[in-house]
């Protein structure tokens, strides 16, 4: 065999042998920060990290991690049970998973003196075996020998595992129900989402009406059916319920800040309204105690959320944000529209045979097709540059842990030249 051979045989096995995770297995829910301090009592969950139904991690004062959600104590760990790690991130092929020692191979007590070797990493995959996931870690400390057990990673979440919801706020951002983020600026009335038969009874729908000012492009209206009942809220936290506008906030005086409390229901489902500054308004319809459709107002900015969902409640649902699964599907419930976000938006825009559900009619409205911004997202952030990205990322400080809702912040606050901006969507 001559050395081209060689190399060529070399080069097919490398691919051959590329390993890279099956994406529906990846945990890409929004980002979270966890520390156990040194000497925190690891049998308080206060100081358990719960991943998961079968994995919650901590460590006690002077011992490895463990894993109390399958029983065991400090005495008995070398190792967490029901995980394993690997070097490296879920993008990465080719990772080789192993006990969570053998994978940082003892240099995980180094890693956060000051002499550590160059060749370490502090960025590793955790693999949930019993439910087949695999999670993002990014270690932020760890205490070595006898100085108190504490450590810190941030991870990702497995909205596989139910609960991440699925939203949409801010120059529009939508986050797909697996957790993911993905931009769209067209103007004109969208299906966010769509669930046939919610709970067994009417079908729940969320419309988003998105409109364009100067460089950059929001939602102005939601609208929320429930069978044959409709909300709509707007800018300012104007609202109405079938129609009726602002009935219960005007009659209890519109200007008192207050606490959340129950103004009305649609569908058999009670809305709760809070303010707690002038700017800001807030709509919850709850779902159950804990799972609920938010609307938050600040300004003119309206933004979405489902909180804690449940697969039994929206298992079937549909429209912009794609279906439960986190796939970003057309119509036709197969076509994968993910790689082309324009064409999703386009798609997803509410028919003409389709309910209207906001009180005035606006255009565009089907057959004619959404308004796309003439200019891209960076040209006109160039050209709407009031505010300096360093004011804009101490504004959005708050979101730092999640690079998406950090990035996305920044992208807000110096598009609509407006620092109040990093509290939109924050909900
Ligand atoms: C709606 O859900 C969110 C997230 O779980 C929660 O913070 C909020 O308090 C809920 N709203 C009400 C009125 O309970």
């Amino acid at each position: 065999m001559n050395i081209y051979a060689v190399i060529l045989l070399l080069v097919s096995l490398q691919v051959a042998t590329a390993q890279v995770l099956p994406p529906e297995k990846i945990c890409k829910g929004p980002p979270i920060t966890f520390t156990k301090p040194n000497f925190a009592d690891w049998s308080d969950p206060a100081n358990q990290d719960a991943i998961s139904p079968s994995v919650t991690l901590t460590r006690a004062d002077h011992w490895p991690l463990l894993n109390v959600a399958l029983g065991q104590t400090p005495r008995d760990v070398q190792n967490p049970s029901g995980v394993s790690f690997a070097v490296g991130s879920t993008t990465d092929t080719n990772l080789v998973f192993q006990s969570f020692t053998r994978a940082h191979q003892g240099w995980i007590g180094e890693m956060f003196t000051t002499n550590y070797g160059t060749d370490v990493t502090n960025v590793m995959v955790m693999y949930l075996q019993a439910e087949d996931l695999y999670v993002d870690l990014t270690f932020q400390s760890w205490s070595k020998g006898r100085d108190g057990g504490g450590f810190s990673y941030t991870r990702s979440t497995c909205c596989q595992l139910g609960g991440c919801g699925s939203a949409m706020s801010g120059d529009p951002h939508v986050m797909s129900w697996s957790g993911e983020w993905f931009d769209y600026h067209g103007q004109c009335d969208l299906k966010l989402m769509h669930v046939p038969n919610f709970q067994g009874k009417d079908d729940l729908d969320v419309h988003v009406r998105t409109t364009g000012r100067y460089l950059y492009s929001y939602i102005e209206t939601v609208a929320v059916r429930i069978g044959s009942e409709t909300m709509e809220v707007s800018s300012w936290g104007e609202y109405s319920i079938n129609g009726v506008e602002n009935a219960m906030i005007k009659s209890q005086g519109s200007t008192a800040l207050r606490k959340s409390i129950a103004i009305s229901q649609i569908g058999g489902y009670p809305i709760f309204h809070m303010q707690t500054n002038p700017k800001t308004h807030r709509f919850d319809i709850m779902i159950t105690g804990s799972s609920n459709i938010t609307m938050s107002i600040l300004k003119d900015i309206v933004s979405v959320r489902v909180h804690n969902p449940t697969k039994a409640d929206f298992g079937n649902v549909v429209g912009l944000s794609g279906d439960f699964t986190g796939r970003l599907l057309a119509r036709d419930g197969v076509t994968d529209l993910s790689g082309d976000i324009n064409a999703l938006g386009q798609e997803w825009q509410v028919r003409d045979d389709e309910p209207m559900l906001f009180q005035a009619v606006r255009a565009p409205q089907y057959p004619a097709k959404c308004i796309l911004p003439g200019m891209t997202k960076k040209e006109a952030r160039r050209l709407g540059e009031g505010i300096a990205e360093e004011d804009a990322k101490v504004a959005c400080d708050h979101l730092r842990d999640d690079a998406h809702a950090f990035a996305n912040c920044i992208y807000d606050v110096t598009a609509t030249n407006d620092l109040d901006q990093a509290m939109s969507g924050a909900f």
